[in-house]
């Protein structure tokens, strides 16, 4: 075995906290126990995962590797970049920006600090959507319709928008952002999930780069735009994880969100409202008739989402989806169908008609439907401070499917 003379005389620690002389290196075990020890004092909760996902890049293995070597100590360079890798993390940035990339509906979206860090929360999202444009398809009117018109507005990484274009094939999306960063982003996750994507020049023309492969049969197109600015529609499809915390929020956020998260990708106005109230005002005339929207809100806003959408006579059976942990944190309403009797939209939205006068129920489907209900109660001391970076932080303790 190598080096285990020397490992005796040298605590892990000093090597997490970078004063070891390179040459006496402990075993990847000891250097795991130390580093997630750091992080934990640092605040950090996934302290033991992330150090194993840090030594794992570092060593440019996967867990499973780290288990195969755990007796043995690391390859010097790989100790030096593991210990840069670990000051990052200790600094509180999100290990998603460290590594690069973040998992989302099974496939992996490079992330930079330009763009939100994919949620798994909003995997609902998209499951809503997929459900949605399945029903959608199955109608008798469908074939007639011809591609469905998708717009993810707010694209960021381009998680939504790529993963609706790769699940349901034959769909036309566009992914709007009002950052051209976030949206350089978004085309370099299309380019590598091989989707065929067309890009927008500065004359308004498109230009299309197809998958070599030929797999993907949807189209992707990357639009910058300040809400509806430059995507005037029709869609048949408005899919949407918007800014929604609100200003007053900032301080009390975790480090991770605050100070490495883009603020456009995170806040919106006073009641983290501001976004979500001119989404609504301007979609009604981007939809076509029979339209829907889905969006994601915050953990605590249902209520008045559902007051907005009731308060415009343009929406209709609006409704509300719970995650895993029993929050409504997906909202659907949809626009009224051109003929609803007759017709090409004779039943286009696959939901029932519902009049928005009509007293809202308690959802009983299993699908987790609701209307308006009671905020559940938050787990003790998460308060206020239980937004989408908390969730991020547990994403390893939670179903990754509400209804896996
Ligand atoms: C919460 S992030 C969502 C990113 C991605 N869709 C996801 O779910 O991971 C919101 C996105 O909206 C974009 N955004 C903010 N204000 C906007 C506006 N006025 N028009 C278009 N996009 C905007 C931000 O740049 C950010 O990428």
């Amino acid at each position: 075995m190598r080096l285990t003379h020397s490992r005796a005389s040298v605590h892990p620690a000093d090597l997490a906290g970078f004063s070891a002389p390179i040459a006496l290196i402990p075993s990847v075990e000891e250097i795991l126990r130390s580093a997630a020890a750091r992080l934990k004092e640092a605040g950090i909760s996934s302290a033991r995962l992330d150090a194993d996902l840090l030594l794992a890049a570092a060593m440019r293995t996967d867990r499973l590797g780290l288990v195969r070597n755990r007796d043995t100590p690391p390859p010097r360079a790989a100790v030096a970049r593991f210990r840069l890798l670990l000051q990052r993390r200790l600094r509180r940035e999100p290990l998603a920006q460290i590594l690069g990339v973040r998992e989302f509906w099974g496939r992996a979206f490079r992330v930079t600090r330009d763009v939100l860090v994919p949620r798994p929360e909003t995997e609902l999202l998209v499951e809503k959507a997929l459900e949605w444009i399945n029903i959608r398809r199955s109608g008798v009117e469908s074939r007639r319709q011809g591609a469905l018109r998708v717009l993810d507005l707010g694209t960021g990484s381009g998680a939504i928008g790529i993963t609706l274009a790769t699940e349901a094939p034959g769909i036309h999306v566009i992914c709007s952002d009002v950052s051209p960063a976030a949206l350089r982003v978004a085309q370099a996750n299309a380019r590598r999930l091989r989707v065929e994507w067309k890009r927008a020049d500065e004359h308004g023309r498109t230009r299309t780069d197809t998958n070599p492969s030929g797999l993907a049969a949807s189209s992707v197109r990357f639009v910058r735009s300040d809400l509806f600015d430059r995507v005037p529609g029709p869609f048949d499809l408005i899919v949407s994880n918007p800014p929604y915390i609100a200003e007053t929020e900032r301080e009390g956020l975790m480090p991770e969100v605050r100070d490495f998260e883009p603020a456009a990708a995170l806040f919106a106005g006073p009641d983290g409202l501001d976004f979500i109230r001119r989404m609504l005002a301007e979609a009604p005339d981007r939809l076509a008739p029979g339209g829907a929207i889905l969006f994601e809100i915050g953990y605590d806003q249902c209520e008045r989402v559902l007051n907005l959408l009731d308060r415009d006579s343009r929406w209709e059976a609006p409704e509300a989806f719970r995650d895993g942990a029993g929050y409504s944190r997906v909202i659907r309403a949809r626009t009224a169908c051109a003929a609803p009797r007759q017709g090409p939209y004779s039943r286009p939205c696959g939901a029932r008609r519902r009049s928005l006068s009509a007293p809202r129920r308690e959802a009983t489907t299993p699908s987790g439907r609701c209307a308006r209900f009671p905020v559940p109660t938050l787990p003790a001391g998460a308060g206020p401070r239980l937004r989408p970076g908390d969730l991020l932080a547990e994403r390893h303790r939670r179903p990754r499917r509400p209804d896996a």
